[in-house]
């Protein structure tokens, strides 16, 4: 696996995360939830940082990262998806649409094309049920979201470059 090679600003920033936990062990769930949140993805490099200001071994922090489904340590696309898996969406057919989105962009959920335009990931209930299926691409809310609706919602975002 390729290396990251961190910038003096992501340093500075996960240093600075850290220590607005009071560099804690018991609070690593936070910064890794804060550290995704600026940098986008948890690659080996930023993870062994984080067991270095927490004191802890980078094992430790690994297990954590892989543990839970809302971390990731691959890069996410440009326009990141991600098709809620919550009760009210599935049964309204998210199932469906999460289907015909990976057949669309030849990926698998938790991958990015090629080309780094567009991620795939699952979540669990964004809170807009009334909406179901709910698919996000970056923050907007694409509500009621049919398979056949797919196509029209990824040339949106691929100005024109998406092949079928
Ligand atoms: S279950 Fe999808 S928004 Fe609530």
């Amino acid at each position: 696996m390729s290396k990251v090679k961190l910038s003096e600003h992501a340093i500075d920033l996960i240093k600075e995360i850290c220590a607005s936990f009071d560099n804690e062990e018991s609070e690593l769930i936070n910064v890794l939830h804060q550290v995704q949140h600026k940098l986008g993805y948890l690659p080996a490099e930023v993870q062994e940082l984080i067991s270095k200001e927490l004191k802890m071994s980078a094992a430790k922090v690994y297990g954590v990262v892989t543990f839970y489904s809302f971390f990731t340590m691959k890069p996410k696309g440009e326009n990141p998806i991600s098709v809620c898996m919550g009760t009210a969406c599935y049964v309204r057919g998210s199932e469906q649409v999460l289907d015909e989105l990976k057949r669309q962009l030849k990926i698998d959920v938790g991958e990015t094309t090629v080309d780094g335009k567009f991620s795939i990931s699952a979540l669990r209930c964004v809170g807009a049920c009334g909406l179901a299926p709910v698919v996000m691409v970056g923050e907007k809310v694409h509500g009621r979201v049919a398979p056949a609706d797919v196509k029209k919602i990824l040339e949106e975002y691929s100005k024109g470059c998406l092949s079928d």
